[in-house]
Order: structure tokens, then C-alpha cells, then sequence
């Protein structure tokens, strides 16, 4: 079947750069992205793009390219599903956080009202495509609604998952080192509907990254992938911590494994601790998917990547603590980076939630720079955890604009984020406003030892030993 119309349902991180990739390398499609949040839709189509709700680099210049030619963003659900041949979902599928599951398992509630809403508008045979991530086997649910609440048309459902990262997502979105399609193979029509999809990606991708499997594989690659992936951070921050210990540099530790090839060099970068919207919920979520099957060891084993990643937060703000001589009441501690990568607004997850939420039990004075995130976010991601009163979170924590500012009179500055800009402060100009002993807390290890060490910094980095 050609497609001419293609509806995605959520215009979220996700959604609103896979679609506008889509519609540039598609001009043939008209591609329209629709979701129930007036507010995210209304900034989508600002015609200001440093309004646009997604920060990635790139993006603003393609959505100017297409958007009004063949890209449209709007709240009229029921008009685009009507209209196209094709829908993604590209909804939120949180962790639950009530009932059976809570805290691990995914939370579908999103993705179901999108399968009803489908089923009550649909008046032609439709290609339903999970864009989302999903627990596997989410794909026989959604048939399941679809048939049984429909008006009597034809669903095909695709598994499609997303790998594209934060902060680089034009570029893995025009260059995928994959594309994933799962469907069912075993039918003529399953067949019909996975070349569809192919044909919409083989626009630009080269034939023999698309692959195709049954929709299950694809399903549960999507939560394989992200559970390897963070695997890899867990593993190279425990060894950063036992590289502190003996006086080895988990750089060149890195360096030195990633030079195999079976190793690869890769996402071998020891951290504060990755953050993210997915990582955690999508572990959590294969976590609860083992243990739901009796498969307790499987569990335990994923589950101690997502432990690590704990500690090593933990250990972050522990060491500030320690080191400010045991206390950090009523001194102020500067955040350089809160998102949770460099080049996004994303602060989803991001480490600097915790460690700060830590700092702040302890009384210190916080304040916060990041180049993309602003205050309200700060807040909110504060508040969100409910430690304590939104008053106090104000009280205590403060957002700068200004990084040379967030640093004036500071006990301690923490590096949160890699952000490139914080390699090319003046570091002597910080340190001049700083009071003494002035320390920094390098937690992506992206500074220069040598130097800070010479202006007359106290200087830590994450996995290097004395
Ligand atoms: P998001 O929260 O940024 O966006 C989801 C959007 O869906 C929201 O704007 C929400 O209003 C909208 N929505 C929810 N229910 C709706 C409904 N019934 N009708 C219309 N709109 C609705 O989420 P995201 O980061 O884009 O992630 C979406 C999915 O993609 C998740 O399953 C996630 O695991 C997966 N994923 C995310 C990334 C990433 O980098 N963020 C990468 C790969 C996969
Ligand atoms: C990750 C995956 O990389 C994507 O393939 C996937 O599509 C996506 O999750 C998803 O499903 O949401 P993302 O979370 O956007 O993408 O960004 P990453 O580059 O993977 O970084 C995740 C976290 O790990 C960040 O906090 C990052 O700083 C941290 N990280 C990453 C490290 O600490 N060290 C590394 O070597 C790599």
C-alpha cells in the first residue's frame, strides 16, 4: 500500500523529530502530528523556533523547512487518524505508579486510549504502528482493542521502535544505524503492511539497515537495546568508583577495554549517573516483565544496573558532603549542567535531580545554571519528588542565568552535565570569585586537572585515583 498520510499521536520528544525527519526526507507525505496538549501543539507551531518544545540541534531548521508544506501539528486527533493510512503512537508509557506493577511496570493507559480512539474513528483499513516503547507482547492488546471495538475495518499492527538519543536526534534520525520493523510475517496482508512502512523509510535509509522481524523480536529489542546500553554505563561507573580506590583512571580504563572490538569504545564514559526518561523505566519495565514470567534471576541481574546507577548518584553528593569537612549546611553549592546530556532541554531523570535533592536534605545552598533548562523546570523537577515543601525547595535552591554569577561567592561547583560551553569558562575568573578552598566536582569528568590544579582549584573527577 502507498502511503500518503501518515497521523502520529504524541508530538513529544519522540514524535515531533521523528515526524519532521520524516516529512523532509518524504515530501510526498503529508505528515500530521497530533497530540491532546494544546500548550505543546501551540509551540510547535510557533513561529518563533527557539519556542519549539524539543531542543535539538538541527531540528528548528528542518521544522522550518516542512512545517505548513507537509508537516502539520495539531490537536484535531480524530481528523488526522481519519485521514491517513498510517498512524504511529508515540505516546508516553511511564512507569506506573499505583496499583499491580507500581514503580516497574510500564504504565499503557496513554496507549490504549489511543487504540479505542483509533478503533471509534477509523472508517478504512489502518496500519497501527507502536512507535512507543512497549512491554513485549503490548502488540496482541492493541489487536485485541482494535478488533473489538472497531467499526469492522482492517488493522495491521507494526512494531516500529525508536532508538534515536537526545541531543542527537536529527542526525540518528536521518543516519539510523537501524531501523526496526517488526509485523506479522505469516500473513499476506502483515507482509502488505511491513513494506509499507519499509517504502516510507527506504526514502533514505539504505536497504540493509531496515530490518525486518516478527513483531515480539521487535518489541522486546527496543527494551534489549536500552537495557545494554545503560548496562554499559552501570558497569563503567562501578569500576569508576574502584578506579578511585586504587589509583587508576577509568579514562584510560575506558580507552583501554574499548579498544577491542569486541568491547567497542562506545558509551563507555563513567558519569554521575545516567538519567533519562527511559533508561530507568524501561529496565524497571523488563525487570517486571521477567519476574512476571517466574524469571527471578533474569530480574535480579537487570535489576542491579539500575542499583548502580543509584549508588553512583549517592556517592556523588556523599563525596561533596565529605569533603566540605562533613558539612554543607548553609553553603552554597553551584550546578553547572541540570539536564540529563549535553545539547537537550531534558531533564528527565537527569542525575542533578537527586544529587541536589540530597544536598538540599543536608541543608546546603544550591544554584543551578544550565545553557537550555529553565527555573520552572528546576522547580518542578524538585517538587515533583515531594521531599520537601515547594517553599523550601525556593528557599534552598536558586537558578542563574548567568554561569560566572551561579559561581560568585561558591563553596564547590558540581559539573552535572557535559555541556561543551563549561570547558571554555575562565576558569581563573570563577576562581577569583570563588571562596577558599575553592572546589570543583567534575561528575562528568569533561575539565583539565592540571590546569584547575594550577589556578589553585580542589579538584575531584569521577573514576580518577589518587
Ligand atoms: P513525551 O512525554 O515527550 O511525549 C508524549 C506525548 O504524548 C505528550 O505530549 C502527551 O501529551 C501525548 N499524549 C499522551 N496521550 C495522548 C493521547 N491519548 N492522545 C494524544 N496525545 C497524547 O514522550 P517521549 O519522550 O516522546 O516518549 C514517547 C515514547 O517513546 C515512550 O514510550 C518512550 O519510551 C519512547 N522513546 C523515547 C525516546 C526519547 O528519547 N525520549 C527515545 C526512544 C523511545
Ligand atoms: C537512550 C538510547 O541511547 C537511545 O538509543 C534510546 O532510543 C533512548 O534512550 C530511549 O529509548 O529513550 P537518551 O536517553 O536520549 O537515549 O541518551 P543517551 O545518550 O543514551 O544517554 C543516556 C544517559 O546515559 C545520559 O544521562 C548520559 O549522560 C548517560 N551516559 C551515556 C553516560 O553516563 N555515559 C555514557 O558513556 C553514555
Amino acid at each position: 500500500m502507498k502511503i500518503k498520510n501518515i497521523c502520529c499521536i504524541g508530538a513529544g520528544y519522540v514524535g515531533g523529530p521523528t515526524m519532521t525527519v520524516i516529512a523532509k526526507q518524504c515530501p510526498n507525505i503529508k505528515v500530521t502530528v497530533v497530540d491532546i496538549n494544546q500548550d505543546r501543539i501551540d509551540a510547535w507551531n510557533d513561529n518563533n523556533l527557539d519556542n519549539l518544545p524539543v531542543f535539538e540541534p538541527g531540528l528548528a531548521d528542518i521544522v522550518k523547512e516542512t512545517r505548513g508544506k507537509n508537516l502539520f501539528f495539531s490537536t484535531e486527533v480524530d481528523t488526522a487518524i481519519d485521514e491517513a493510512e498510517l498512524i504511529f503512537i508515540s505516546v508516553n508509557t511511564p512507569t506506573k505508579t499505583y496499583g499491580k506493577g507500581k514503580g516497574m511496570a510500564a504504565d499503557l493507559k496513554f496507549i490504549e486510549l489511543c487504540a479505542r480512539q483509533i478503533a471509534r474513528v477509523s472508517k478504512q483499513d489502518k496500519i497501527v504502528v507502536e512507535k512507543s516503547t512497549l512491554p513485549v507482547r503490548t502488540a496482541s492488546a492493541i489487536k485485541s482493542i482494535l478488533d473489538n471495538t472497531g467499526n469492522g475495518v482492517q488493522f495491521q499492527i507494526l512494531s516500529n521502535p525508536e532508538f534515536l538519543a537526545e541531543g542527537t536526534a536529527v542526525n540518528d534520525l536521518l543516519n539510523p544505524d537501524r531501523v526496526l520493523i517488526g509485523g506479522d510475517n505469516s500473513s499476506e496482508e502483515g507482509i502488505v503492511a511491513i513494506q509499507s512502512l519499509v517504502d516510507v523509510y527506504a526514502n533514505w535509509v539504505p536497504a540493509d539497515r531496515i530490518l525486518t522481524t516478527n513483531v515480539w523480536s521487535s518489541e522486546l529489542s527496543k527494551l534489549t537495546a536500552n537495557a545494554f546500553l545503560a548496562q554499559r554505563v552501570s558497569s563503567i561507573n562501578a569500576m569508576s568508583e574502584l578506579c578511585e580506590k586504587t589509583g587508576a583512571d577509568v579514562n584510560e580504563v575506558s580507552k583501554a577495554i574499548g579498544m577491542d572490538s569486541r568491547i567497542g569504545s562506545k558509551f563507555l564514559k563513567a558519569s554521575v549517573g545516567f538519567g533519562g526518561s527511559c533508561f530507568q523505566k524501561d529496565i524497571l519495565n523488563l525487570v517486571y516483565i521477567a519476574k512476571s514470567y517466574g524469571l527471578n534471576e533474569v530480574a535480579d541481574y537487570w535489576e542491579q544496573v539500575i542499583l548502580i546507577n543509584e549508588h553512583q548518584k549517592n556517592r556523588f553528593s556523599d563525596k561533596i558532603v565529605s569533603t566540605l569537612y562533613n558539612t554543607v549546611s548553609g553553603k552554597k553549592i553551584t550546578f553547572l549542567g541540570w539536564a540529563f546530556k549535553k545539547d537537550t532541554n531534558d531533564t528527565r531523570e537527569s542525575a542533578a535531580i537527586k544529587v541536589a535533592d540530597n544536598l538540599l536534605n543536608e541543608q546546603a545552598n544550591v544554584v543551578v545554571y544550565d545553557p537550555k533548562v529553565h527555573l520552572e523546570r528546576v522547580y518542578s523537577d524538585l517538587d515533583y519528588l515531594k521531599t520537601r515543601s515547594v517553599e523550601e525547595n525556593r528557599e534552598l535552591l536558586s537558578v542563574e542565568s548567568d554561569p560566572y554569577r551561579a559561581c560568585e561567592g561558591t563553596h564547590a561547583i558540581a559539573i552535572l552535565t557535559e555541556w561543551d560551553e563549561f570547558k571554555e569558562y575562565s576558569w581563573q575568573k570563577i576562581y577569583d570569585s570563588m571562596n577558599k578552598p575553592a572546589f570543583i566536582f567534575d561528575g562528568r569528568g569533561i575539565l583539565d586537572k592540571n590546569s584547575l590544579e594550577e589556578i589553585g582549584f580542589t579538584y575531584y573527577k569521577i573514576g580518577l585515583g589518587k
